[in-house]
């Protein structure tokens, strides 16, 4: 495992620009899974800003880690908010993006797009097998939508299940945490004070940390990086 620190959320987002940037030159394909929340927000806007020039965006197949089971349109989606910070920004075609279909009936959806990941990833461990995914991590612990009251999507035979959020009730369709484990390489990007406690228990393995799920991810066979701003790794 590697952490990496930088300044404030904007460095940290920049660093993991500068690093697609860097993976994509030397790659022909790369299928990678999106997370929403702030920090991605952030790097799409950048990358949208600074790196549309240098990076060839068609080498990249975008999938999610979860998507809330709300229409693109929404302000809720994690595809709607990639759209609208980098993909209107910059040359891709639409078959390399993959977006969940948030407005289907949620038990049929995970169902569709674990199929599609399956037959479009490589599977390694008799899973399909990411390139890359970007991970989030919530204040309660959660990563993707795998919440600390859904435990058993960590550790799931399925590629997709149908998650909770706790509070709102919100269906979310997520990966589970063995199709994450089993990617090549995941990135947490995690910035601000609000989540150094969650990331202090989680890499110094001690308070509640085996009640959150991010806790959980270990890639069996990739590697497990992560991004951090000064405010997050305080602790
Ligand atoms: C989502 C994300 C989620 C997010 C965390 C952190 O769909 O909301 O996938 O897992 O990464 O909630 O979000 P913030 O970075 O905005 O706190």
């Amino acid at each position: 495992m590697e952490i990496k620190t930088y300044k404030n959320p904007e460095t940290t987002a920049k660093a993991f620009a500068d690093y697609l940037c860097e993976k994509q030159a030397t790659a022909n394909r790369i299928n990678i899974a999106l997370s929403g929340g702030s920090t991605p927000k952030l790097l799409f806007e950048l990358l949208a800003k600074k790196y549309c020039e240098n990076i060839e965006w068609n080498k990249f197949h975008f999938y999610w880690g979860d998507e809330r089971c709300v229409p693109p349109t929404s302000g809720e989606s994690n595809y709607g908010m990639t759209h609208e910070f980098l993909f209107q920004h910059i040359k891709i075609e639409e078959e390399n993006i993959h977006r969940v279909f948030g407005e289907n009936i949620p038990n049929e959806e995970a169902l569709r797009y674990g199929q599609l990941i399956t037959e479009n990833l490589p599977s390694i461990n008799g899973l399909p097998q990411f390139d890359l995914i970007i991970l989030g991590l919530g204040e309660d612990g959660h990563t993707a939508s795998i919440f600390p009251h859904q435990m058993e999507l960590l550790t799931s035979k399925e590629v997709c299940e149908v998650a909770e959020h706790p509070t709102s009730g919100q269906k979310r369709i997520t990966l589970t945490g063995s199709v994450i484990s089993n990617a090549k390489e995941v990135c947490f990007l995690v910035t601000g004070q609000a989540k150094a406690e969650k990331v202090n228990e989680i890499l110094n393995i001690t308070g509640d940390c085996q009640l959150y799920p991010a806790s959980y991810i270990k890639p069996t066979h990739g590697e497990l990086v992560w991004y951090l701003d000064k405010a997050a790794s305080g602790k």
